[in-house]
């Protein structure tokens, strides 16, 4: 009898899949209709409608997508807000030069008047999201064409989102869900007016570097914090001395009491990308063919740049954010390769297939619906996976060049010139634009850099991207040169003015309609457009026409995947909307005979100090305070100074700056990254190997209070003990 029992929950387990405990970003919205429960067996005290409320203040209230890309959350009254210091990264840098480099030495703004601006910079607060399926959908039929459907969506959607703000001054979108089953309107809130008020030292927020990224064990304090201005009725307003702190409709809480493994957790964020419900040929050109291509293109892009830095103190300040920002998907696409073969990914996915045939014909009605649907992806990948490798080796190759991408922001000048609508003051607004950027641009640039990653990647490109995919231009000019990039580049840096700052800011200064002449003549320009009108006018058709099929199969695989396993609980794939994951603090084995603890200390940070290598300099004021053991309130328990823990929550890129919340909604942690060996989990989540990596509260406040002495940032926060 106990043999039975046994055997139907392992079942269950296996069908319902309640078994991968942390597994899943879900919808605020859905919580307390799919989550709560589960949530508050595993230990959360507050409830879905203290998570997500539309009707009164709640946790969602201080939580915004800061950037376009990563999350933060309000810890004061005032408007402040902490993320990572690698979400502030470019922020922090365009405050940096030589003499003051706040990169090397952190930045505190003693009061409000010297919290620095950020033009460009906006915050996004969700105000209410709300399912609207049936009216995006209004009018669309199964038998019609991917492209009817996504115009008629398309034009509904219009109308929902006027509707949606209409006499508001939020802003709104939906988006699709489960591949386009599902719709959500989303009404947001957006703050431009962000400033920068503090950020530890590299050698503190991105102590481990790229070494350590991605990795565990870490001991990265990888947080900066701003502070959002609003107008004096406490709305949005662009940048203006006379903005004041916004006072946000909540905060959170500051736990400094600590916690231990096997603690529930929860992560409050804006998740990015996730692919969970494709078939095994799709992970299987991801993993194969398309992370390959990309890992070697840009390796070869790193060794250039860092050698150029560690030779050169001007050239690491230019190219530091740059490096790290190729060094980061890098490192992650290895990891997410060798996770789906040590997961079986694969196969698990296969075995699910043949499954899900047996199923689909099984009964007239699912076979006539979907017994067709494996082979045409079968059929479909076969045809995608050579597009999809030419697409990376332009984008990942040809993209790599800066001047290409650089050359490419002067079209829109040379067409202003040819129209004669357009006025000699139309034309002078737009160099002068042209030329602020050119200022910025060269700051951060080094032609003989760019010019070895020309040698490097255009070599690449012609030898390796299918020639009947390669842009005509380049393979022509590649073979003037007979093959010979270095002549070519010797040619294209001396003569191209975009290589060239001087030559460039003078040539902007006296521009006049006639001069767009000279721009068209330019060899760096002339690259410039050729790439990009074949990536627009060729290749966007073919690989649009690749997607629309891709979309209207993977709608139809997951609806069937669905109607297939009608008592699992599914959670839709990240896109940028606001998710909470939910799962345990936990370490975990990566390997045969290796088991890793779920927190690091300060100690750590001491046995990897070497002063020899960039990454693992220790900023000398930290380690005082280390001698001194002075860690006051915010060390653990234990005594020692906790720096970073792991938990088994769900999260992916986008994540970064999320709040990692305890069982009573208070905030301990901020979520920075993700274990190496469970980076597949964009596709495929382990629950054995997937865990994210937070930075640990009383860290961060530690480093503020103790080594910043910004305690009057410490005052502002609600912190309980
Ligand atoms: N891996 C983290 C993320 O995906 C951190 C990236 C920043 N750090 C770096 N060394 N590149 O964003
Ligand atoms: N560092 C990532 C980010 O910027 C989070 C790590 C991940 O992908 O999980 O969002």
């Amino acid at each position: 009898m106990k043999t039975k029992i046994f055997i139907t929950t392992a079942l269950l387990g296996l069908f319902i899949n309640l078994s991968r405990a942390g597994e899943g970003m879900w919808l605020p919205l859905l919580l307390s209709q799919l989550n709560e429960k589960e949530m508050r067996d595993m230990g959360m005290k507050i409830t879905a409608e203290d998570i997500y409320s539309v009707n009164h203040s709640s946790l969602k209230d201080a939580i915004v997508l800061f950037g376009g890309g990563c999350t933060g959350e309000l810890v004061s009254t005032q408007g402040l807000l902490l993320t990572n210091h690698h979400c502030g990264y470019g922020n922090i840098q365009k405050h940096s030069s030589l003499e003051k480099d706040y990169l090397a030495t952190g930045f505190w703004a003693q009061r409000m008047e010297e919290e620095l601006p950020n033009p460009g910079l906006s915050v996004t607060f969700l105000v209410r999201m709300e399912e609207v399926t049936a009216q995006t959908l209004r009018g669309v039929s199964n038998s019609m064409s991917q492209k009817m459907r996504d115009s008629i969506v398309s034009a509904n959607n219009k109308t929902i989102i006027k509707d949606a703000i209409k006499g508001t001054h939020y802003a709104a979108q939906v988006k699709p869900f489960f591949g386009g089953n599902q719709y959500y309107l989303f009404v947001t809130e957006v703050f431009t007016d962000v400033r920068l008020v503090g950020a530890p030292p590299s050698n503190i927020g991105k102590f481990g570097g790229d070494t350590d990224n991605w990795m565990w064990p870490r001991h990265t304090g990888d947080f900066s914090m701003f502070r959002i201005y609003a107008n004096k009725d406490n709305k949005p307003a662009e940048y203006s001395k006379d903005n004041v702190p916004y006072k946000p409709a909540k905060h959170l809480t500051i736990s400094l009491k600590g916690f231990k493994e096997g603690d529930f957790t929860f992560v409050y964020g804006f998740p990015g990308t996730t692919q969970e419900y494709l078939p095994s040929y799709a992970v299987d050109m991801t993993a194969f063919q398309d992370n390959p291509i990309a890992i070697g293109l840009r390796q070869q892009r790193l060794d250039i740049i860092d050698r150029a830095m560690e030779n050169d103190r001007l050239t690491r300040i230019q190219y530091s954010a740059k490096a790290a920002g190729i060094a980061n998907y890098w490192k992650k696409m290895i990891g997410e390769t060798k996770g789906i073969k040590r997961l079986d990914a694969i196969e698990k996915k296969q075995s699910f297939e043949s499954a899900f045939q047996k199923w689909a014909d099984s009964n007239p009605e699912t076979k006539a619906k979907y017994g067709q649907l494996l082979p045409a992806f079968s059929k479909y990948y076969s045809g995608y996976v050579p597009v999809n490798n030419a697409y990376t080796y332009l984008t990942e190759g040809l993209l790599g060049i800066e001047m290409v991408r650089f050359a490419n922001s002067y079209t829109n000048l040379v067409k202003q010139c040819a129209d004669k609508s357009k006025t000699e003051a139309d034309i002078k607004k737009i160099s002068e634009q042209l030329k602020a950027s050119a200022v910025a641009f060269h700051k951060n640039y080094n032609p003989i850099v760019d010019k070895q990653l020309f040698d490097a990647l255009m070599k690449s490109y012609i030898t390796s991207c299918e020639s009947s995919l390669q842009v005509p231009m380049v393979k022509e000019t590649a073979s003037s040169y007979k093959g010979n990039m270095q002549a070519w580049s010797n040619d294209l840096y001396k003569k191209s003015m975009f290589a060239d700052s001087v030559r460039l800011l003078a040539f902007l200064s006296g521009f006049d309609r006639g001069d767009s002449r000279k721009i068209e003549k330019d060899p760096g320009y002339i690259l410039a457009k050729s790439v990009y009108a074949y990536l627009f006018d060729d290749f966007a058709p073919i690989v649009n026409a690749f997607n629309a099929t891709n979309d209207s199969l993977q709608r139809l695989y997951m609806a069937a995947q669905m109607e297939m396993q009608p008592e699992k609980r599914f959670y839709p794939d990240a896109n940028s909307t606001l998710r909470v994951a939910y799962g345990n603090v936990k370490g975990y084995k990566p390997a045969d005979a290796v088991g890793y603890n779920w927190f690091t200390t300060l100690d750590g940070i001491m046995e990897k100090e070497n002063p020899e290598i960039y990454d693992y300099k220790v900023e000398p004021k930290l380690k005082e305070l280390y001698n001194l053991r002075d860690y006051g309130r915010y060390a653990d328990a234990d005594k020692s100074m906790h720096v970073a823990f792991i938990a088994s929550n769900h999260t992916t890129g986008g994540n970064s700056g999320s709040p990692v919340l305890n069982a009573d909604g208070q905030l301990i942690g901020i979520n920075f990254d993700r274990c190496w060996e469970g980076t597949m989990s964009d596709l495929m989540y382990d629950p054995d190997q997937c865990r994210n990596i937070s930075l640990d509260i009383r860290y961060c406040l530690f480093i503020i209070d103790k080594m910043a002495g910004a305690k009057r940032l410490v005052d502002e926060m609600t912190v309980v003990e």
